[in-house]
């Protein structure tokens, strides 16, 4: 007997860990995946390259994290053909401008806060539905260590946007575990990965990425609310 289906929901797919969590989920039996990007012509070459067998695992879908109007029509494009999201995969993110607290810009604060604090948790809010509707009942927000506050974490020079929009996402998660309870929230970091936002540094993305993908699937019920460092495999502090 085949598996159940089993569905994902992947923001920021164009590039970088979104596009190799699609990548190698497709790898897996009897999975759909809702491959999201703002421009979705990179999906497309993408799918455009795969076998035949595997085309059809995929459906991109637009999705621009500074536009809400994008989330709801991606939303009830799969509500209206019947689908549901067993892991809300919250990828996409910005990160450019390097900034100091002595220098801050309040336009170039709030397109940080706009896609990775604000834009994330519009993410959860309109995909809530479809989730709940799913077996797994999952959502993971992908954040960053240098969000975290505990004792020792980094903080990188000129990092000040990034990290304190992460920082933010990781507390509203907080809230989102405890209105709802009957869904699993985990935020799981991939640790520095070769792509576009960490400027080429870290670990391969394809290894990074096995690891993020490893912890998104043991997370469990018990596990909501708890913040992992995928690439050292361990609970990171909030
Ligand atoms: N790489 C690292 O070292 C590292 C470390 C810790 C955490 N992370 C986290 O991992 C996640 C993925 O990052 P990455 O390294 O893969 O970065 P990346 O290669 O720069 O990819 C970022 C993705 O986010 C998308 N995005 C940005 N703004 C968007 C918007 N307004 N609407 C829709 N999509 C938008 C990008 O789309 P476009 O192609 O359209 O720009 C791209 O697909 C992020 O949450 C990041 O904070 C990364």
């Amino acid at each position: 007997m085949s598996p159940a289906l089993t569905t994902y929901l992947i923001t920021g797919a164009s590039k970088g860990i979104g596009l190799e969590m699609t990548r190698q989920l497709i790898q897996l039996p009897n999975v759909r995946i809702y491959a999201t990007a703002r421009n979705t012509s990179a999906l497309d070459s993408f799918i455009s390259e795969l076998p035949e067998s595997k085309k059809a695992a995929v459906v991109p879908l637009k999705l621009d994290i500074e536009e809400e109007a994008t989330m709801k029509s991606a939303a009830a494009q799969i509500e209206s053909s019947g689908g549901a999201i067993d892991y809300l995969l919250n990828n996409a993110a910005y990160s450019s401008d390097r900034g100091k607290v002595e220098d801050f810009d309040p336009e170039v604060a709030m397109k940080y806060f706009r896609i990775n604090t604000v834009g994330a948790t519009l993410v959860m809010k309109h995909f809530l539905p479809l989730v709940r509707k799913s077996t797994h009942k999952t959502i993971i927000n992908i954040s960053s260590g240098v969000g975290a506050f505990e004792a020792g974490s980094p903080k990188p020079p000129g990092t000040v946007y990034y990290s304190s929009s992460k920082t933010a996402l990781n507390m509203i998660t907080a809230y989102a575990v405890k209105e709802w309870t009957d869904v699993t929230i985990a935020l799981i970091t991939p640790g520095l990965t070769k792509t576009a936002l960490s400027g080429g540094m870290g670990l391969d993305v394809d290894e990074s990425v096995r690891r993020v993908l490893k912890r998104v699937h043991e997370v469990k019920k018990e596990d909501s609310g708890s913040f992992w460092n995928a690439q050292e495999g361990r609970i990171q502090g909030f």
